[in-house]
């Protein structure tokens, strides 16, 4: 029998006050993009900026649907579409921010399981980290160094090309 155990770190910032200014710009395109969001059900914008190598920003908000599992996460439809146009860009950093309308969030919000794994493969394939900023309206920003720390034990498409 063997324990292991797997320890990450990530950094907490009290605010974007210490961030660089690429960091603060990618936070602002991710709460600009809150504004595109379609979700009257759940009331919840969410908005995504992905940064390339090629220092291009592609941005995506949740887009809902009545059949819930038709919408999609602003994470998605953010990186999809960075895929599409520029698909052999890596990606280098994603910046999420959430908004509400009843009150103001205060604290950062992670990416769902679905979206863990699409960012996985993404980081898995291209060989580099890909940084997340997290922040919600207002206060603290959470940067990870990279989506494995998110997802550790991941599924992974090797198992099926194999
Ligand atoms: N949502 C995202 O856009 N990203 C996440 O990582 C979590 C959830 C959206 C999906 C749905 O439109 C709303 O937030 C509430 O779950």
């Amino acid at each position: 029998m063997k324990e292991k155990s797997i320890q990450h770190h990530y950094t907490l910032l009290e605010d974007n006050s210490e961030l660089s200014g690429q960091e603060r710009d990618l936070l602002d395109r991710a709460w600009q993009s809150t504004a595109s969001s379609y979700s009257p059900y759940s009331q919840f914008a969410v908005g995504a900026a992905v940064l390339l190598a090629n220092g291009l920003i592609v941005t995506g908000s949740n887009q809902e649907n009545a059949s819930f599992p038709v919408g999609s996460c602003a994470e998605r439809v953010a990186v999809h579409a960075a895929k599409s146009h520029y698909p052999d860009q890596p990606i280098k950093m994603i910046a999420i921010r959430v908004r509400k309308a009843s009150h103001p969030i205060k604290q950062p919000v992670t990416p769902c399981g679905a979206c863990r794994q699409l960012l996985i493969e993404i980081e898995h394939v291209q060989k580099s980290n890909i940084v997340l900023l997290l922040q919600g309206e207002e206060g603290p920003v959470m940067r990870l160094p990279g989506v494995h720390v998110l997802i550790p034990f991941y599924f992974s498409g090797e198992v099926l090309l194999s």
